[in-house]
């Protein structure tokens, strides 16, 4: 191993906690606005909208986990770079593949991952298919759950797995210059995953699929516009097909990628 201390951006997220979670033998340094403990990482207050506020962080750092989609992605890297930091690794999205510049979600990775290749830093690059954590959305679980695009098929992914090889390729010169699309076990659709997690608890839950025209009423009120139709043009325009399975992780970590009901198991709590 050649980093002695990691900083991880976005710690307390899904994805974050699971890098800190996988990282072993470095320092953590777990970076988020509120700055709250995670496992024995150092808790790192800092807002990485602004550039200026986060300077000072990057000195003493040997690698950063970056989720994609901040304002100033090229001068954060800048910094970065300055203070000494030698990798990066960003979280980015499969959405990018093939994906339209117009779509403000692709956008904004597709501007990141461009920042980070330029960056003059080693770098990787994840590209993930939608999380399995996403079913957090419908805890506490009702009897009867509504879904939008319920009949799109994902081959979500465990943020465990992201995590682990987010923790190899901040450690491991090894996949420095790869773009690594990630996906989970299988391909399956939401009221399979939700018949997982009923039979887990011994409950009958119904999914029923939410019509398209409330779907977007419901999101316009909790996102801006342009983000509601970034999920429409992937899901309904056919911008992004998550419906496909890669063997990066196995082929990464030497094991099989984590399945939604391993993912459940872990986080049946939360229903
Ligand atoms: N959900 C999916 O299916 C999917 C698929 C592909 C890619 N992605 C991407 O993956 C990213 C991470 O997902 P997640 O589920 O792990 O997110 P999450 O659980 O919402 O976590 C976000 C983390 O980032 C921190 N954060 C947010 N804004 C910040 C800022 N300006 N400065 C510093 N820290 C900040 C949050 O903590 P504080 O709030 O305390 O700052 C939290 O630790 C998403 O943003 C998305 O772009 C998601």
């Amino acid at each position: 191993m050649d980093i002695e201390t990691v900083l991880v951006a976005g710690a307390t997220g899904n994805v974050g906690s699971e890098v800190v979670r996988a990282l072993d033998g470095v320092e953590v340094r777990a970076l988020s606005r509120r700055g709250a403990r995670v496992g024995d990482a150092v808790p790192v207050i800092g807002d990485l909208g602004d550039r200026a506020g986060v300077r000072e962080l990057w000195s003493g750092v040997g690698a950063v986990f970056l989720p994609a989609g901040h304002p100033d992605v090229p001068g954060l890297l800048a910094d970065m770079r300055d203070a000494g930091v030698r990798r990066v690794v960003l979280l980015s999205t499969g959405a990018v593949v093939g994906g339209d510049l117009d779509n403000v979600v692709t956008r904004f990775n597709v501007v990141s991952e461009a920042a980070v290749r330029d960056s003059g830093l080693e770098w990787a690059v994840l590209r993930p298919s939608g999380f399995m954590s996403n079913a957090l959305g419908w805890a506490p679980l009702d009897d009867v759950v509504r879904e939008p695009f319920a009949d799109v098929p994902v081959a979500v992914i465990d943020p465990a797995d992201i995590g682990a090889v987010a923790a190899r390729a901040l450690t491991d010169p090894g996949l420095a210059g790869r773009s690594l699309r990630l996906t989970g076990p299988e391909v399956t659709l939401p009221a399979e995953r939700l018949a997982v997690l009923a039979e887990l608890l011994g409950r009958d839950v119904r999914l029923e699929p939410e019509p398209d025209d409330d779907a977007r009423e419901r999101m316009t009120a909790a996102m801006p516009a342009p983000y509601v139709d970034a999920f429409f043009r992937f899901f309904r325009g056919g911008e992004y097909d998550d419906g496909h399975v890669t063997t990066t992780v196995p082929d990464l970590l030497g094991r099989p990628a984590r399945s939604f009901r391993q993912w459940a198991e872990v986080h049946l709590g939360a229903f």
